[in-house]
């Protein structure tokens, strides 16, 4: 057994690693941690780069993928790479669900039968509160998106990101997922963090490795100690979670993050539900 599937059998190392897909997005909302909007740099990490990856995670004993952005949609040979990526090792991409067009969502079909899921992102209950922060018509657009994804099989995770929700809030926001068809098991909130244009605003809690499970996280510009580490602030990427700068083949990075959470300091546990 590798070194790496020993340390994720033992829950040392998180089994999953992520892949930033790109970083250029259509919207650009408020407090995102990557600067991403329609203009920013793309930082595109290749079709091909992400499926050898994916088999050499598979090979050092890594057990689960995750694929992010910017929008990973705007990337043309998507839905048909997230459906090689998951023949590989179960999946988990995040969107912002506002470009599933019907033509895109027919081809997530072949989704349904794999171990994928599509992780869409919706902050609040009500239209106007939500799209303050994401932007006009997202509310509609992600609410009508959802059970499209749903009734074509397709597995669908919310992800809510909020300074602060109360319990009635709450409450109107599960209503709503559980209507359109996402159970409570598969709806995460979490804090925003204090990154990239979250900063800008005044939002979020500061978050440092701590805070965050190590899961690696592969970009352009090279491998990171957790999704949260590639972030971008003033058209700069940060580079305090930077790991080291190679990410092929997999195994340097992950030796790399291997010895890192090995040498963790006792009591560095995890305070904040960051996921
Ligand atoms: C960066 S986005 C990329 C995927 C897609 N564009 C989306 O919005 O879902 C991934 C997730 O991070 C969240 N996010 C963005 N900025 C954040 C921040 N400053 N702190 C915590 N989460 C953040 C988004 O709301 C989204 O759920
Ligand atoms: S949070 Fe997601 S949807 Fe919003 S600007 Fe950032 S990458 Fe785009």
């Amino acid at each position: 057994m590798s070194s790496v599937a020993e340390a994720v059998r033992d829950g040392v190392l998180p089994g999953r690693v992520w892949f930033y897909a790109n970083y250029h997005c259509n919207l650009a909302c408020t407090y995102c941690l990557t600067e991403s909007d329609p203009r920013a740099e793309r930082r595109e990490l290749g079709e091909q780069r992400m499926l050898t990856l994916a088999r050499q995670a598979a090979e050092l004993g890594f057990t689960a993928l995750g694929v992010t952005g910017g929008e990973p949609f705007l990337l043309p040979y998507l839905p048909e790479l997230l459906a090689k990526l998951a023949a590989i090792l179960p999946l988990v991409c995040l969107s912002n669900g506002t470009v599933l067009t019907e033509r895109r969502l027919e081809r997530l079909r072949p989704l349904a039968g794999l171990p994928a899921q599509i992780q869409v992102s919706l902050d609040r209950p009500e239209p106007q509160a939500n799209d303050a922060m994401r932007g006009p018509e997202n509310f509609r657009k992600v609410v009508d998106a959802i059970p499209r994804l749903v009734e074509r099989g397709v597995r669908v995770r919310i992800a809510t990101t909020v300074d602060a929700i109360d319990d009635e809030e709450r409450e109107r926001l599960c209503r709503l997922h559980r209507r359109l068809g996402v159970p409570d098991a598969d709806h995460v909130i979490r804090p925003i963090v204090r990154r990239g244009r979250a900063v800008d605003h005044d939002l979020g809690v500061e978050a440092g490795p701590a805070d965050l499970p190590a899961e690696l996280t592969i970009t352009t510009d090279g491998a990171f100690w957790s999704p949260f580490g590639p972030t971008v602030h003033g058209g700069r990427l940060d580079t305090d979670l930077l790991i080291t700068r190679t990410t092929m083949p997999l195994r340097v990075p992950a030796a790399a993050l291997l010895r890192l959470v090995q040498g963790r300091p006792p009591g560095t546990d995890a305070q904040l539900n960051i996921q």
